[in-house]
């Protein structure tokens, strides 16, 4: 809902629990007013009264109020906007008009001397807090092309609170999404990617909440950005303790795209939310937004998968997969999955990548045959590619060495032996999605595992006036890729992959189905990884396989079948070990475990979560509630000096309600439940296990 105050110079959107304002002052400088509870327009105008703070030296009297502080003018803060031509750098704005369309406010502001229009965006739809934000800067005069250095997406600015703590997801490869809080002190901190894609090494998301909020209490502010490619969020504490946050594409400030008159830019969504039931609560409301608004036929039920990588790696053949498959399919698998290694002369990481045909050796007759067997089998059938993407020994590079990105007279540096195409040329798009549509419109393909394994280095791009926009188009092109892909092919879902979780944003969830979490598969690291994911993201878009014990990916660490399942029971659970090696009681182990996980994934996938303990060394657990059925998944890393384990108190029920232990039939009190806790019957070392309850 958005309310309109004040004369119009006033705007209010509130969403279920919360509101946040906007005010154009008589001098038309925009300012941010309130982002926290829901307000009404009359509290708006009462804050919109209050006028500026004394002025003081040295200080802007903008500076921490204003809603997109830009280059130029009285501001010495980070701007979210940078624009200039050969002559004139930053900005001078003029209100030009605002206007709500629906659940959507658009604000206009003018600059005469560059031909330069700005509109801000803010949503808020009616089922959530989620605030969307995002801009479009377009040339609408007719003098000198502009640079846009910089657009971010949003500025947001929190109110003044003492004490405030940032929490983000960090990482690496086969560690990301782990998350860490530390005191924000004055000046900035910024995180972010440099890398051309979303990076392994941050999320693109933080949380600030101050006066020490927990898991289900208090206050939480969060941003996200969704964009897949490089970006920067920074935080800034200004001298008088306000704190601003920007996001958006690009790490640094040189340069995104160079605009003629008449072009526009839209930067992705810098998505805030505010909520007052802690960490948890701000969890749960990011899960609803996006199974809402962002992921793709989110209201479908992700089926349990299995992927060959870690049993065959580069070694693979149609005779090897067959049985892969027949032993996933009586486990009770829906979908089979063949990573790498089936294209071109792909028999390890250094040929092969470009060339998107069956290796004629390996599948004679292509891929059908294999497929045909797969469905036979009552599975779907998924294969894996890595399109953006070039080995030095392939048909493709032979034939185009110019398609990738480099500069000339430099040395063209490989990662894993590869290269990365410039998707910013036409010509390497059409090549892709004659490639893909080819493969999806002559193989019965419902799956595609879609990878990106190495980071931009090099990027130029001979003979272009503005090279540094491949970095922006790269991302365009390869969302219209998807978009063109999922158009034309609509029962193919997608899974995004970028060497484990290296590509995992609200830009690439908005056109992908589910993510790889990670290439650490060790059970045990996993429960600290999901912990971080499910901070922002739902468990419905969460890949999670179970593989060999001990870990072959990794760290060699031994894990009982039971702690393997039901670490990856809490997301998509997915197979990926050598089933071939497997004993008959491993394998029938598993077939009952997968039986269990199809009976709990409506609430595992659409569930509300709760995390009741952060994996932290000893007992770690997170339950997932819908309508009358929850269910509890323990894990207890070590037992020590023979001390029970905790109790776990759940949360999400109801204090009145009697709930029936479906498995032992026990029955259990609401309010004892959340009050004094469940017994797991945990025990000893790396044990797991799985509490189904049922209203009674
Ligand atoms: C990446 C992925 C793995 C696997 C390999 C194949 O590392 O994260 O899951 O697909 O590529 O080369």
């Amino acid at each position: 809902m958005i309310e309109s105050v004040g004369k119009g110079r006033t705007w209010v959107l509130s969403g279920p629990t919360s509101s946040y304002a906007l005010h154009l002052t008589d001098d038309d400088d925009l300012l941010h007013l309130h982002w926290g509870p829901r307000i009404s327009g009359a509290d708006a105008e009462a804050l919109a009264a209050q006028g500026p703070p004394p002025s003081w030296p040295f200080e802007s009297q903008l500076d921490g109020r204003e809603e997109y502080p830009v280059e130029g003018g009285p501001r010495f803060v980070r701007p979210a906007l940078s624009v200039r031509t050969p002559e004139v750098r930053g900005t001078e704005w003029c209100f030009a008009e605002a206007a709500v369309y629906g659940d959507e406010l658009r604000v206009r502001l003018a600059d005469a001397v560059h031909g330069l229009d700005l509109t801000l965006h803010h949503r808020m739809r009616d089922d959530t807090d989620v605030i969307e934000r995002w801009v479009t800067v377009t040339h609408t005069g007719d003098g000198p092309d502009l640079e846009l250095l910089r657009a971010d997406a949003a500025a947001w600015t929190l109110p003044r609170r003492d004490g405030w703590r940032l929490s983000q997801l960090h990482g690496r490869w086969a560690a990301e999404s782990l998350l860490v809080r530390s005191e924000l002190t004055y000046g900035e901190k910024v995180i972010g990617s440099r890398r051309g894609h979303t990076g392994h090494q941050h999320l693109p998301w933080v949380a600030l909440d101050a006066e020490g909020a927990t898991e289900e209490r208090g206050e939480v502010y969060g941003c996200a950005l969704g964009w897949s490619g490089s970006w920067r969020i920074s935080v800034q504490q200004l001298p008088d303790g306000v704190v601003q946050i920007t996001g958006g594409v690009g790490h640094d400030d040189s340069g995104l795209l160079r605009l003629a008159p008449g072009q526009s830019y839209t930067s992705p969504v810098f998505a805030g939310l505010w909520s007052d039931k802690g960490f948890g609560g701000a969890s749960r409301a990011w899960h609803a937004w996006q199974l809402a608004h962002v992921v793709p036929d989110a209201a479908a039920e992700r089926p349990v998968l299995y992927n060959s990588w870690e049993a065959t790696g580069f070694d693979i053949s149609e005779k090897q997969q067959r049985a892969l498959a027949r032993r996933a399919a009586a486990m009770g698998v829906e979908l089979f999955v063949v990573d790498d290694a089936w294209f071109g002369q792909r028999t390890s990481d250094r040929a092969g990548l470009g060339d998107w045909t069956p290796n004629p050796e390996r599948f004679p007759d292509g891929l059908g045959p294999l497929a045909d067997e797969v469905h036979g089998l009552g599975m779907q059938f998924g294969i894996w590619v890595e399109p953006e993407m070039v080995n030095a020994d392939s048909d493709l590079y032979r034939a185009h060495p110019d398609w990738v990105q480099h500069h000339p007279g430099r040395a063209r540096i490989e990662f894993r032996n590869q290269l990365v195409l410039n998707l910013a040329r036409e010509d390497v798009q059409e090549y892709l999605w004659g490639q893909l549509d080819g493969l999806l419109s002559s193989t019965p393909v419902d799956y595609v595992k879609w990878d990106f394994n190495r980071c931009f280095t090099d990027a130029g791009w001979p003979g272009e006036d503005y090279p540094q926009k491949l970095w922006v188009e790269h991302v365009h092109a390869l969302y219209a890729l998807l978009d063109r892909l999922r158009a034309a092919h609509p029962s193919v879902a997608f899974e995004s992959c970028s060497g484990g979780g290296g590509r995992i944003d609200l830009g690439i969830l908005s056109r992908t189905d589910q993510v790889w979490t990670s290439d650490n598969t060790d059970p045990l690291d996993r429960l600290a990884i999901q912990h971080g994911f499910t901070q922002l993201h739902p468990a419905r878009v969460m890949a999670a396989w179970v593989t060999d014990s001990p870990n072959v990916q990794l760290n060699g660490r031994f894990s009982t079948l039971r702690f393997r399942f039901v670490s990856a029971m809490a997301g998509v659970l997915g197979v990926g070990g050598d089933l071939t090696e497997w004993t008959e009681e491993e394998l029938a182990e598993a077939r009952v475990w997968v039986e269990l996980y199809k009976k709990i994934r409506p609430l595992v996938q659409h569930g509300e979560l709760y995390r009741l303990r952060a994996p932290e060394g000893g007992l770690s657990a997170v339950q997932y509630v819908k309508g009358d059925e929850s269910v509890v998944l323990a894990w207890l890393q070590a037992q020590h000096y023979g001390e029970q384990p905790p109790r776990l108190r759940l949360r999400g029920i109801d204090s009145a309600a009697a709930y029936e232990d479906l498995d032992t039939g026990a029955l259990h009190r609401g309010s004892v439940l959340l009050h004094h806790g469940l017994h797991t019957g945990l025990k000893g070392d790396m044990d797991a296990t799985v509490i189904r309850l049922r209203r009674h």
